[in-house]
C-alpha cells in the first residue's frame, strides 16, 4: 500500500511562524513534526510515501535527502550517532512529492495524488498530527481494511469544546473499537453533531474516492473538503485511535505536544520537569 502526506496547508493557525517554513517542519522535541509522520508510515510496513507541498515548502524535500555536506562533516568529527541517524532519515521510504497549485483544501490535496495511486486503496496521513501508539494507527486502520476491504477512518473521542474543529461521524457501533459509519458532517457546531466521535487525521481511502472529491463543491471555509467526499462513499468505518494523538496545527497544541514528547526523554525529562515546576510555582 501506498502512503500520502497533505502537507500543503498554509498553516495560517500559527503565523508568523510559519509565513517562511511549513509548519509540518516545526520541530516537536528533536524532529520536525513530518519525520514522526513518515516514521509511522514505515513502521507501519508502507514504503512508497507520496508528499503533497506546495509553495515555501522546499525544506520538506530537503529533510528527506542526502546532505552529502553534513554527512562528510560529521564523518571527519566522529559523531558517528548523529551521522547514522541523518543517514537514516534519508534512507526510511521512497519518498515522491508533488504540490498543490492552489491551497483549496484537504480533498483537494488529496486530488493531486490520484496518478501516483494508480488504482488502489491508498493511506492518507495528514502531516501535521503525530499519533503516537504501539501498533501505529495507520497500520492499526490497515487490519481493519484487510477485514472489510473498504475505507477505514481513525476516529477519537472529541471533548464538546472542540467538537467545532473536527469532522464527526454518525455512526452504528460493531464493536468495541469499531463503527460502521453513516453520515459525516465537517466542522459542525455542537447542538448540531451527531456525535462526539472526530475524524482525527489518518484514513485508509478507496480509489473512488477522486472521483467524489471532483464531485463536490467548496464546503465550510470555501475549500475542498474531503470529509464531504467521504459521504458519497458507499462503505466506511470509522475505528477507535488506541493510542495518542497530538495535532500540532496550532500554537497552544503544539506546545503541549513538545512538552509531553519531551518528557518522553530521559535525557532531558528531570530538567524539564524541575524547570516546569519551578516556573509554576
Ligand atoms: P489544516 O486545515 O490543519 O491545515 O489541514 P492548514 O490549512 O495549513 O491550517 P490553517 O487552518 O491555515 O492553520 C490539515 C493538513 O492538510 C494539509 C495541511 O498541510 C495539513 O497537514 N492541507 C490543507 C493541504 O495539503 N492542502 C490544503 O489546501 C489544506
Amino acid at each position: 500500500m501506498k502512503a500520502v502526506i497533505p502537507a500543503a496547508g498554509l498553516g495560517t493557525r500559527f503565523l508568523p511562524a510559519t509565513k517562511a517554513q511549513p509548519k509540518e517542519m516545526l520541530p516537536v522535541f528533536n524532529k520536525p513534526t513530518i519525520q514522526y509522520v513518515v516514521e509511522e508510515a514505515v513502521s507501519s510496513g508502507i514504503d512508497d510515501i507520496l508528499i503533497i507541498t506546495g509553495k515555501g515548502k522546499r525544506s520538506i524535500e530537503d529533510h528527506f535527502d542526502r546532505s552529502f555536506e553534513l554527512e562528510y562533516f560529521l564523518q571527519n568529527s566522529g559523531k558517528t550517532n548523529y551521522l547514522n541517524e541523518i543517514e537514516s532519515i534519508s534512507e526510511m521510504a521512497d519518498i515522491y512529492y508533488v504540490r498543490q497549485k492552489k491551497q483549496k483544501g484537504l480533498g483537494d490535496a488529496i486530488l493531486c495524488a490520484k496518478k501516483h495511486i494508480d488504482g488502489e486503496s491508498f493511506a492518507v496521513l495528514l502531516g501535521d498530527t503525530i499519533a503516537q501508539s504501539n501498533v501505529p494507527c495507520t497500520k492499526q486502520l490497515m487490519d481493519v481494511h484487510e477485514k472489510y476491504g473498504s475505507t477505514v477512518i481513525a476516529i477519537e473521542e472529541v471533548p464538546d469544546e472542540r467538537i467545532e474543529r473536527y469532522g464527526i461521524i454518525k455512526g452504528k457501533k460493531i464493536d468495541d473499537s469499531l463503527y460502521k459509519i453513516e453520515d459525516l458532517i465537517e466542522k459542525p457546531k455542537l447542538e448540531d453533531a451527531p456525535s462526539n466521535l472526530g475524524i482525527i487525521g489518518r484514513y485508509i481511502l478507496a480509489p473512488e474516492i477522486f472521483d467524489y472529491i471532483t464531485e463536490i463543491d467548496p464546503g465550510v471555509g470555501g475549500e475542498i473538503q474531503l470529509t464531504d467526499a467521504l459521504r458519497l462513499l458507499d462503505e466506511i468505518y470509522g475505528c477507535i485511535f488506541n493510542g495518542k494523538l497530538h495535532d500540532i496545527g496550532n500554537t497552544v497544541d503544539w506546545l503541549k505536544s513538545s512538552i509531553e514528547i519531551a518528557m518522553e526523554h530521559d535525557e532531558v525529562k528531570d530538567e524539564l520537569r524541575e524547570y516546569l515546576l519551578k516556573i509554576l510555582k
